[in-house]
C-alpha cells in the first residue's frame, strides 16, 4: 500500500486506536527511533516525544544521538537541521513533507546571494560582514552562511552568537527575521542609528551607500506570521485587567511587543520562567497557543493567559497528527524512506560548519 492510501485508511481509524498502536510499535522498534518533538506540536503528537525542546535543544539533540531513524515532529528547517548534524548512516524523517515554515521561506538562497554582490557594490563584504542566519532558513542559506565565515543562531543563543559575530567582522547580515536581530541588538544596547532593514525586493535593500557603511546590523525584512500578531495594545490590556501580571514573549514578536514585556525568550527559557515563578503569579505570554495552552494545563497553580486576543497558531506545526506519526513508525518498519529529508551534498559541508559553529560556542 502506497503512504498516501495509508494514511487514508489510517484517518478511518478512531484516534484512540491510533494512539494506542503508536505506542506499540514505537516499543517494537525500541532504541532504532528517538523521536524529536517541538514545543509548538499539538498535544497528540507531542506525548511521544523522546526529547522536547526549542530549535536549539533539538539540534544539540541530534548532533548527539546514535539513533539510526529520527523522526523529527516539527518543521522541514528542523529536520533539514538534523540531517546536516547526523551521520550519513542515519535517517530524518519528516511526518508531514508539506510542514514548512513561512518565515523561513521569506529568504531564498538567490535573493541572499544578490543581497551579497550589491553590498559589494558599496563595501568589501567578505572582508567587513558575517552572514548571520536564524536557524528557521534554508539548508543552502546555512551553507551560505557557512562558506562566508558566518554562523547560526537560535532565539535561545542569539546574543552570544552576535557577540562572537562582532568579534569577527564589523557587520552583521542577520536573516531572515527582522525581529529576532532587532530585538538582540536592542537589548545588547545597539543603536537605532546602527541597524538598517533590507528589503530584498529594493535596490540596495532600499538602503544608501551612506547608510550601508555607517550600519553595524543588516537586518534582512522577514517576518513569522503567527508572531507578528501579537501588539503592544495586547500587554496594556492585559495589565488593566490583571495587575501584578508578567509579559512573556518570543523575541520573533515584533521590537514593541518584547519592549512592554517583562523577559523575552525562546520558547524552552518560556517554559523554564513559568515553572521557575512562585505559585499564584500571573502570565500573558505571546507565542505560539499550543505551547500555552500545555503550560496552562501544566501550571494550574499560577494562571495563563494568551497574549492575544486572536488565536495565533503556526499552521504548518499544526500540520503533524497523530495518523502522520503511526504512518512514520510504519515506513520505518517497512524500510520506506518516501519521508526522508536528505540536504543535497553540495549544501551538507558549509551548512554544517556554520551549525557546528554554533554548537561550539555552547
Ligand atoms: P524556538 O523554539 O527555538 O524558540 O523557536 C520558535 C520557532 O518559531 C520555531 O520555529
Ligand atoms: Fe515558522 Fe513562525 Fe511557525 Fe516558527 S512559528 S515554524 S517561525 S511560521
Amino acid at each position: 500500500m502506497n503512504a498516501e492510501a495509508l494514511l487514508e485508511q489510517l484517518y478511518d481509524t478512531p484516534e484512540q486506536d491510533i494512539i494506542q498502536q503508536i505506542h506499540t510499535l514505537r516499543r517494537e522498534l525500541g532504541e532504532q527511533v528517538l523521536i524529536l518533538g517541538h514545543h509548538y506540536q499539538r498535544e497528540e503528537v507531542f506525548q511521544f516525544a523522546d526529547v522536547t525542546g526549542d530549535s536549539l535543544k533539538l539540534s544539540q539533540r541530534a548532533a548527539e544521538t546514535d539513533a539510526p531513524y529520527i523522526i523529527f515532529c516539527g518543521v522541514h528547517f528542523m529536520a533539514e537541521t538534523a540531517d546536516i548534524l547526523t551521520d550519513d548512516d542515519q535517517a530524518v524523517i519528516l511526518p508531514d513533507l508539506a510542514a514548512g515554515c513561512s518565515m523561513a521561506d521569506m529568504a531564498d538562497d538567490e535573493q541572499v546571494q544578490r543581497c551579497w554582490q550589491e553590498l559589494g557594490t558599496v563595501i568589501d563584504p567578505d572582508q567587513s560582514v558575517i552572514p548571520v542566519t536564524y536557524i528557521n532558513s534554508t539548508a543552502a542559506l546555512k551553507s551560505f552562511t557557512g562558506e562566508h565565515g558566518g554562523i547560526v543562531c537560535t532565539s535561545g543563543n542569539a546574543a552570544r552568537v552576535m557577540t562572537w559575530s562582532w568579534q569577527q567582522r564589523e557587520k552583521i547580515l542577520f536573516f531572515p527575521d527582522q525581529h529576532l536581530g532587532e530585538n538582540t541588538a536592542v537589548a545588547m544596547g545597539i543603536a537605532d542609528d546602527a541597524m538598517i532593514i533590507w528589503d530584498p525586493n529594493l535596490p540596495l535593500g532600499g538602503n544608501t551607500p551612506e547608510t550601508i557603511r555607517a550600519a553595524r546590523l543588516i537586518l534582512w525584512k522577514g517576518f513569522c506570521s503567527v508572531h507578528q500578531l501579537f501588539k503592544p495594545e495586547h500587554a496594556e490590556t492585559m495589565r488593566r485587567n490583571h495587575p501584578g501580571i508578567e509579559i512573556l514573549a518570543h523575541p520573533e514578536c515584533a521590537r514593541a511587543v518584547c519592549e512592554v514585556s517583562d523577559f523575552v525568550g525562546s520558547t524552552e527559557m518560556i517554559i523554564r520562567h513559568v515553572s521557575e515563578a512562585a505559585p499564584g503569579q500571573t502570565f500573558a505570554i505571546a507565542t505560539e497557543l499550543n505551547l500555552v495552552n500545555r503550560l496552562r494545563e501544566q501550571f494550574p497553580d499560577k494562571p495563563i493567559w494568551f497574549l492575544s486576543p486572536m488565536v495565533c497558531m503556526c499552521s504548518t506545526m499544526y500540520r503533524t497528527d497523530p495518523q502522520q506519526l503511526y504512518a512514520a513508525l510504519i515506513a520505518i518498519r517497512d524500510g520506506d524512506m518516501s519521508h526522508q529529508i536528505k540536504v543535497p551534498a553540495a549544501q551538507q559541508h558549509w551548512s554544517r560548519v556554520a551549525l557546528q559553529r554554533m554548537l561550539d560556542l555552547a
